[in-house]
């Protein structure tokens, strides 16, 4: 019998980007517009149907993640606390998580990452079907050499992944959602750290690749993958979030909006959520929800 796909959170690193506002407070947990920001990349993991859900942190701020998420049984989840003691590379995240994962195949994002579209769930379902191999997501940004950047030949076929190279050659970035087999970690357990003494999630990638069994699927100008890896960009991602919710009524990344339409939290559940946030923009859309 096939393993039930598990989830992993990398929400570690320095932040050291964003000094002096993540000196005190890990980035994942700082504000996008009035979430904080893990639970957009939670949300993902959610839609896709994923239960099981590890969340990497800093030592240092473990303790904060877990006051503000718990075990995840307010949402019908169940997560596994781990720590990265240094910021060594994302690929790392799967030598972490091996005894979590117990050979069954993962989804990955980043803490840091926050995706937005219609067909979302679908796009996920599709690739988490595949039970060998892997899935990346390919999607069009102006600015490639921030990322990892997709090498395509001639027929548009994927050459390589080159994590922000000078000259990129195309411009496709690598999202933050890594949807891999069970042997991500004997794989991850193959490279070696890069110049920049990291273990990158490239290098893992590019086993993957070697062997034809990475897909790299494309997400179309209709989705917004947003990035919030400067100043400005999580300041953008706030007003996107701002303006999609004001306009719609309809809150994007609540995992209590999602457990409950998932059916994993009952209404009772999702209206004692709600009575918890009490006044709160957020804690009066729940309880609209419920009633
Ligand atoms: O956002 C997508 C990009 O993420 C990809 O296109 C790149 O291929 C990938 O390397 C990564 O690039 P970044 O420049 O964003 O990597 P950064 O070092 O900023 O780490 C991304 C997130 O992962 C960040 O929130 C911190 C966290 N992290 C990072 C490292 C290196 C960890 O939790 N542990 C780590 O060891």
């Amino acid at each position: 019998m096939t393993k039930q796909r598990k989830g992993i959170i990398l929400a570690g690193g320095s932040g050291t980007r964003l000094w002096p506002i993540t000196m005190g407070a890990s980035k994942q947990l700082l504000p996008v517009y009035d979430k904080p920001m893990i639970y957009y990349p939670l949300s993902v993991l959610m839609l896709s149907g994923i239960r099981e859900i590890a969340i990497i942190t800093t030592p240092e701020d473990q303790a904060q993640f877990q006051r503000l998420m718990g075990d995840g049984s307010q949402w019908g989840l169940a997560f596994t606390w781990i720590i990265q003691a240094r910021p060594e590379g994302l690929a790392q995240a799967y030598l972490l998580a091996g005894d979590f994962l117990a050979g069954a195949p993962s989804l990955m994002v980043l803490g840091d990452n926050i995706f937005f579209g219609h067909g979302l769930p679908e796009m996920l379902a599709r690739a988490s079907a595949q039970e060998t191999g892997g899935t990346v997501f390919g999607y069009r940004v102006a600015d490639p050499e921030r990322y990892g950047v997709v090498d395509f030949d001639a027929d548009g076929r994927v050459r390589s992944i080159i994590e922000k190279p000078e000259i990129p050659p195309s411009n496709y970035a690598v999202t933050g959602l890594y949807c891999l087999d069970g042997t991500a970690p004997a794989k991850a357990a193959q490279i070696t750290p890069s110049v920049r003494g990291e273990l990158e999630i490239t290098a893992l990638l590019e086993i993957y690749l070697a062997q034809g069994t990475l897909t790299v699927e494309t997400m179309g100008r209709g989705y917004a993958w947003l990035d919030t890896g400067t100043h400005d960009s999580m300041l953008d991602a706030g007003n996107f979030v701002r303006t999609l919710q004001e306009r719609q009524g309809l809150q994007i990344g609540s995992p209590d909006e999602i457990a409950f339409h998932q059916g994993w939290i009952s209404p009772d559940t999702l209206r004692a959520r709600a009575r918890l946030f009490g006044k709160s923009t957020y804690g009066r859309y729940l309880h609209a929800l419920v009633g």
